[in-house]
């Protein structure tokens, strides 16, 4: 059964781009041996994570993940089944997020235009994944 699970953290204080860079290569190696697909979202202080694949798999990973010391105040938001992979030609695809204008797409303006620091605040879980999906619109074009 496939699921996905999307969670949202701090970036530990002392990490710089090359740390980045490792976790990505890293990840898309490992990802793909164990079918894992996603994306990874940093923005600003925080990362969003958002995993898809076997139910099992990704949980273990995920508290693999939860013990990283890169970062810290790590929230799970969700962790469901799904019907379709959003990310399925993406081991672990990176987008770095600056400002509301990179993830702004016209028709999803009202849901994003909070921006993610603002899901994390609020903890509007739906909020996160509604721009997830928009996020996976302008990774997957
Ligand atoms: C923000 C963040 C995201 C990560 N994402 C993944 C990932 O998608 N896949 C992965 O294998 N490791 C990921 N890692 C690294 C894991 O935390 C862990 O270091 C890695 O799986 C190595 O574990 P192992 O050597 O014990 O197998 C991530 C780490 C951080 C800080």
């Amino acid at each position: 059964m496939i699921y996905c699970l999307c969670y949202i953290s701090k970036k530990s204080s002392h990490l710089n781009y090359n740390d980045i860079e490792e976790i990505v290569s890293y990840s898309q190696e490992n990802n793909t041996d164990k079918q894992i697909t996603g994306v990874l979202i940093s923005y600003k202080e925080h990362f969003l994570q958002y995993l898809e694949g076997d139910s099992v798999e990704i949980y273990a990973l995920f508290n693999k993940i939860k013990n990283d010391t890169r970062h810290e105040a790590i929230h799970l938001l969700q962790y469901s089944p799904l019907p379709n992979r959003l990310f399925s030609n993406w081991s672990m695809a990176y987008k770095e997020i600056s400002g509301l204008s990179d993830v702004t797409l016209s028709e999803h303006e009202e849901i994003c235009v909070d921006g993610i620091r603002d899901v994390v605040h609020k903890n509007e879980f739906w909020k996160g994944i509604e721009s997830i999906e928009v996020i996976s619109n302008l990774i997957n074009t």
